[in-house]
C-alpha cells in the first residue's frame, strides 16, 4: 500500500495548494490513500463541515487533527458523523469523536492513528501508553499502521517514533510547521519524520501574517495571528510505501514544493 501524508493545511492558500498539487502528486506518486492533517484548515483555527467535505471532494480520503481540533466549534456538531476525521486518541474520556479510523483500499486495511504531543503543550494522556493500546487493537486487523504524532518537541516525537519502531508502518510528526530532514525506514521497519512541515502561505510565518507575530515578539503585547488569504503557498508531505503482508515500511520520501522547490514531475 502507498500513502500520501499532506503536513498542516493553513487556511485557504493551504486548501489552494492542495487542490493544485494533489492530483499531480497521485499521478507521481500513486498513493493508495491520502491522509492530510486538517487542523488548521479553517482559517488557521480549527476545520469545518463544509472544509472536511470539500477536503474528502477533492481527493482525502483521512484528516487527522491536534491541539486546534476544538477551535471552530462547527467540529461539535459534525464530528460524531465525519467517518474519516480523527482527533489525537489521547485527548479526555469526555472528548466526541474518535483517535482511530481503518481505512480499506484494494483489499488491504491501514489504520490510522492521531495523538497529541505534551511537551510545551497541554497535559493530556499519556501518548505512548494510548499508542500501545490502539496499536494492539489495530493489529488484530490488519499490520498497516500509519501514526501522526502532532506535537512540538522533536525528543518527545523522535522518541514516540523509536518506541514504535516494529509496531507502526509509519509516524509522522506534525504541528511545528517547519519541514525536519530526516524522513528515513527505523530498522525495524518504521518509517518516520520528525515532522512533516505545513500546507500554506510560503511567505509568512508558521502561516500567520508576518507583521503580527513580528509585533508579539517585539512588544509581548496581544496581536491577532491572521491567515492570509493571497500569497504564494509551500505544500508539504510524506510518502511511505508499506509492504502489505508485513506491515513494514519499503520506501518513504519526503515532499516539499513551492516556487523555490518547484514540483518535479
Ligand atoms: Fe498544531
Amino acid at each position: 500500500m502507498k500513502v500520501l501524508f499532506i503536513g498542516d493545511i493553513v487556511g485557504s492558500i493551504g486548501r489552494d495548494a492542495v487542490e493544485k498539487y494533489l492530483p499531480r502528486l497521485k499521478k507521481k506518486y500513486k498513493p493508495d490513500v491520502v491522509i492530510a492533517n486538517g487542523e488548521n484548515a479553517a482559517a488557521g483555527r480549527g476545520i469545518t463541515r463544509n472544509i472536511y467535505n470539500s477536503l474528502l471532494q477533492i481527493g482525502v480520503d483521512v484528516i487527522t487533527m491536534g491541539n486546534h481540533t476544538w477551535d471552530n466549534k462547527d467540529i461539535f456538531d459534525f464530528i460524531d458523523d465525519a467517518d474519516y476525521l480523527i482527533r489525537p486518541a489521547n485527548f479526555s474520556n469526555e472528548a466526541p469523536g474518535k483517535g482511530m479510523v481503518q481505512i480499506s483500499k484494494n483489499g488491504v486495511t491501514l489504520s490510522v492513528i492521531n495523538l497529541h504531543g505534551r511537551v510545551f503543550l497541554p497535559p493530556h494522556e499519556d501518548p505512548f501508553a494510548m499508542a500501545d493500546q490502539l496499536i494492539a487493537e489495530a493489529r488484530q486487523i490488519s499490520p498497516l499502521v500509519f501514526v501522526d504524532f502532532h506535537a512540538e518537541a522533536t525528543s518527545e516525537k523522535i522518541a514516540l517514533g523509536w518506541h514504535l519502531d516494529g509496531k507502526a508502518s509509519a509516524v509522522v510528526g506534525t504541528h511545528t510547521h517547519v519541514q525536519t530532514a530526516d524522513a528515513r525506514i527505523y530498522p525495524q521497519g518504521t518509517a518516520y519524520i520528525t515532522d512533516v512541515g505545513m500546507t500554506g502561505p510560503y511567505d509568512e510565518i508558521l502561516g500567520m501574517t508576518k507583521e503580527s507575530v513580528i509585533y508579539k515578539f517585539q512588544t509581548n503585547m496581544p496581536s491577532r495571528f491572521e491567515v492570509p488569504k493571497k500569497g504564494r503557498e509551500v505544500l508539504s508531505g510524506f510518502f511511505v510505501e508499506i509492504n502489505d503482508r508485513t506491515g513494514k515500511a519499503i520506501a518513504c520520501e519526503r515532499i516539499y514544493i513551492n516556487e523555490d522547490y518547484p514540483f518535479q514531475g
